[in-house]
């Protein structure tokens, strides 16, 4: 395979960091050098045509170069159930979700919908996704094929309910336990797929299931958990009366084994002190959902209080519920959530938590995350100018070299039309054509 370098204005945050802004690598006419899947130079463009003379030049001259984008909260069968009317979590789980999820036990339905899932988030820019597969062993599987397929680091798991869904959308302890080893052992750790252990939440998950998974944390230390966590006031009164005798709703997951490094929490928007302190210590991390907490009228996170517990928090699109697949937008919602709380969120700490602070909040900023050596070649081609809208009102920025100003004003502006292409392991995953924006597929 030939060296390949990447022609274009280039930005990522190099190391972990309390101030992103603070800490960025930013070249305005950078030159990034991939061989082999893995980026293997980063510098000002001028430099490296003399370092690699033999290399292909692939030219993005006004297009900003950024890490792939990660989102850490996802729900792959909820990709068609997008933009439901009208209701608050419980309801909408009831009226829309689990009639949708139980098409899911058709795996060549399935494999469908992956295809559709992986290629709305490479055209959004999103080359890694933590993601929620259905009850079905078979679906998942199709999501880890699908994946495979376009060489994507994806984490992924079975959702686990046992008890307080139809009972045709239900497992069991021991099948939840049993089926999830197995995938375990067929996929975490190939290639670039890795597991997660997926109970959907305390209600629809007995204390055995819990537990089982618990125990499936301690046998694989280095798995994934996710689940959601304090997302709507009706949710939590709901889990103080199945589990009475929890200290509170994250003590539910913690008795179980659940609460560690590597396992994300969706939501968690009325927490309590003692969760925020238990969150800090155990290295656990948040995903915060701003378009889903916005549809659902579920309320505000509140990102000053992750700030001063000193707690990871990643952002999810939580798609179905989340109103876009696009992660630049989401963090322009978190940006409104802030506001309504006086609170601000400064365009680069809002990409720093799209691309480094999510790998390293994950354990995964060897691979992903930035653009240092020997990482793997996720990146993705930013365009400023998208539309007469977007050239007009970035032309100085652009003109400036104001990149701050480019990723706030498309994080409120843009959508899958400000992503010019996406690389994904190396290879080109996705390119923009004129034509696809008005195709009517
Ligand atoms: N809580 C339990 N399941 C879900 C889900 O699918 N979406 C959201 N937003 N919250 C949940
Ligand atoms: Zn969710």
């Amino acid at each position: 395979m030939t060296i390949q370098i990447i022609r274009a204005a280039v930005l990522h945050f190099p190391r972990q960091s309390q101030t992103p802004a603070a800490d960025i690598q930013y070249f305005a006419a950078g030159g990034l050098v991939i061989d082999d899947g893995k980026i293997v130079d980063l510098n000002d463009y001028g430099l490296m045509v003399g370092r690699y003379p033999d290399a292909d030049v692939v030219d993005y001259r006004g297009k900003l170069l950024i890490p792939g984008l990660i989102d850490s909260h996802i729900h792959f069968p909820q990709t068609e159930m997008i933009a439901s009317y009208g209701e608050q979590l419980l309801e909408w789980l009831e009226n829309y979700t689990f009639p949708v999820e139980r098409k899911f036990a058709d795996p060549v339905y399935a494999q469908k919908i992956a295809d559709v899932f992986l290629q709305q988030l490479l055209r959004n820019g999103t080359t890694t996704a933590m993601v929620y597969s259905s009850v079905h062993k078979e679906a998942t599987d199709a999501l880890f094929s699908a994946a495979q397929q376009r060489q994507m680091l994806i984490i992924g798991g079975k959702t686990c309910m046992d008890r307080h869904c139809p009972e045709w959308l239900q497992d069991s302890a021991q099948t939840a336990q049993r089926q999830s080893a197995e995938l375990i052992e067929q996929w975490h750790g190939k290639d670039r797929l890795y597991y997660c252990l997926t109970p959907r939440f305390a209600p629809t998950s007995s204390p055995a299931q819990l537990e089982c998974l618990g125990e499936l944390a301690q046998q694989y230390p280095d798995v994934f958990i996710q689940t959601h966590l304090s997302e709507s006031r009706q949710e939590i009164e709901w889990v103080k009366s199945l589990y009475p005798d929890a200290d509170n709703y994250l003590d539910v997951y913690d008795r179980a084994g659940l609460v560690r490094s590597r396992a994300v929490f969706g939501h968690c928007i009325h927490l309590v002190d003692d969760e925020w302190s238990r969150l800090s210590e155990s290295g656990a991390t948040i995903a915060f959902c701003p378009s889903s907490n916005l549809f659902l009228g579920s309320g505000l996170f509140a990102l000053h209080k992750a700030r001063e517990h000193q707690v990871h928090v990643t952002l999810g699109t939580d798609v179905g519920a989340g109103t876009s697949f696009n992660l630049l937008r989401t963090m322009g919602d978190a940006y409104k959530v802030c506001q309504l709380q006086g609170d601000k969120l400064d365009p680069l700490t809002g990409l720093y938590m799209l691309t480094q602070g999510a790998a390293v909040a994950l354990q995964l900023e060897d691979k992903i995350g930035n653009l240092n050596i020997g990482t793997d070649a996720d990146f993705v081609l930013l365009a400023p100018d998208f539309d007469t809208l977007s050239t007009l009102r970035l032309r100085d920025s652009s003109k400036t070299d104001n990149p701050a100003d480019i990723i706030f004003a498309l994080s409120m502006l843009g959508d899958d039309r400000a992503i010019a292409a996406t690389w994904v392991n190396g290879c080109l995953a996705y390119q923009q054509q004129e034509e696809q924006l008005y195709a009517m597929d």
